[in-house]
């Protein structure tokens, strides 16, 4: 049996199911039993792209496609411009419901135009990226990039399902594998000290082909997230907590294209990890478990151009409020708080 096919085997039955303030539903199981479970009898248009059109085109053959650039370059409103147009072309409308199969960029667009064309039409993901599944495709954040900063313009509207097939995962890069180990390995810092262990006992090398493992971790990763969405769908409060290591990771994207987002955010973890240390809110066991794990994950930890430089990208993070910004720092593994202090006192923990 192919492995593909033994996977699918592998994980049905086996299925996890998260809701999220009633109205999406997160599974990790296998999407050929769940796609015809929770897709409505309706008429169905997809969006993804070439690539994952390329393998998984026969999962929906039938319905209209619609399919967007690769790549971050592709989260503009040029790309959603088109989006609209084939809508109206194909004469899409309220009664329609758009399926999204993809990674974050995919479903990111994909949602947010579903959400706005004709003032919302419904629509669910099929999340194949392992950033996209335990990240960007759950909690119902979907927007497009404007003027070099990242999701300038979107909506919060959540997906009426995503589903998320650990075998869908066997085809990433491991460099793509990898990104979404980052915001994994954050969610275990956030709220998950089990899964911070898990993953420090974790074999990287052969994780991803390990169907069972890998579902657990996915799964327990979309819990800490899910849960935070619950308390707070629209980051006004905890939801900041999503936030870990992004207010440097963001600065690092900005200032250099050496890294992708996964590899920033860990870099980021880490600084702020640090950071939290030299303040006394974190022992120095708890950061060194956590610089290791990134390390042995196969994170690079030294910022690709030096910090004096990252802080100047700090004053112009959107998230910044007026010279203020939400900073979220480790207390512990599985226990972070958020802080909100002025850019320059910031600024000042790393000079
Ligand atoms: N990626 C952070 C959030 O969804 O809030």
């Amino acid at each position: 049996m192919c492995y593909f096919c033994s996977t699918i085997q592998a994980l049905v039955g086996m299925n996890y199911t998260i809701n999220i303030k009633d109205r999406s539903q997160v599974v990790v199981g296998s999407v050929a039993e769940w796609l015809p479970r929770l897709l409505p009898e309706r008429r169905v248009v997809v969006i993804s792209d070439t690539n994952i059109d390329r393998h998984y085109h026969s999962l929906v053959g039938d319905f209209d496609h619609i399919l967007i650039g690769l790549g971050e370059t592709s989260k503009t409103l040029h790309t959603l411009d088109a989006i609209y147009r084939q809508f109206i072309e194909l004469g899409v409308d309220r009664s329609c419901f758009v399926l999204a199969i993809g990674g974050g960029i995919v479903t990111d667009v994909a949602g947010f135009a579903a959400s706005t064309f004709m003032r919302g039409l419904e629509f669910g993901f099929i999340s194949t990226s392992l950033l996209g599944q335990v990240d960007a495709s759950v909690g119902g954040k979907n927007g497009v990039n404007m003027d070099g900063y990242k999701n300038m313009v979107g909506s919060f509207s959540q997906p009426r399902f995503v589903i998320c097939d650990v075998s869908m995962l066997r085809t990433l890069s491991a460099r793509e594998f990898r990104t979404g180990l980052a915001e994994m390995i954050k969610a275990a810092v956030i709220a998950d000290k089990e899964l911070f262990s898990l993953l420090e006992e974790a074999d990287f090398s052969a994780l991803q082909s390990d169907a069972h493992l890998l579902a657990d971790l996915v799964y327990r990763a979309i819990r800490v997230k899910a849960s935070i969405v619950e308390r707070d769908e629209r980051e006004s409060g905890d939801r900041r907590l999503l936030n870990l290591g992004h207010t440097l990771a963001h600065a690092i994207e900005k200032s250099s294209s050496k890294f992708n987002h996964g590899e920033a955010v860990a870099c980021g973890l880490n600084l702020v990890a640090e950071a939290s240390c030299r303040r006394g809110d974190l022992a120095p066991e708890q950061n060194e478990r956590i610089r290791n794990l990134l390390e042995r994950a196969g994170f690079e930890l030294e910022p690709p151009v030096a910090v004096s430089q990252l802080l100047k990208e700090v004053n112009k993070d959107k998230k910044a409020e007026g010279s203020a910004i939400n900073v979220v720092f480790p207390h512990d593994i599985g226990h972070c708080v958020v802080e909100k202090m002025p850019v320059e006192e910031f600024k000042a923990m790393f000079k």
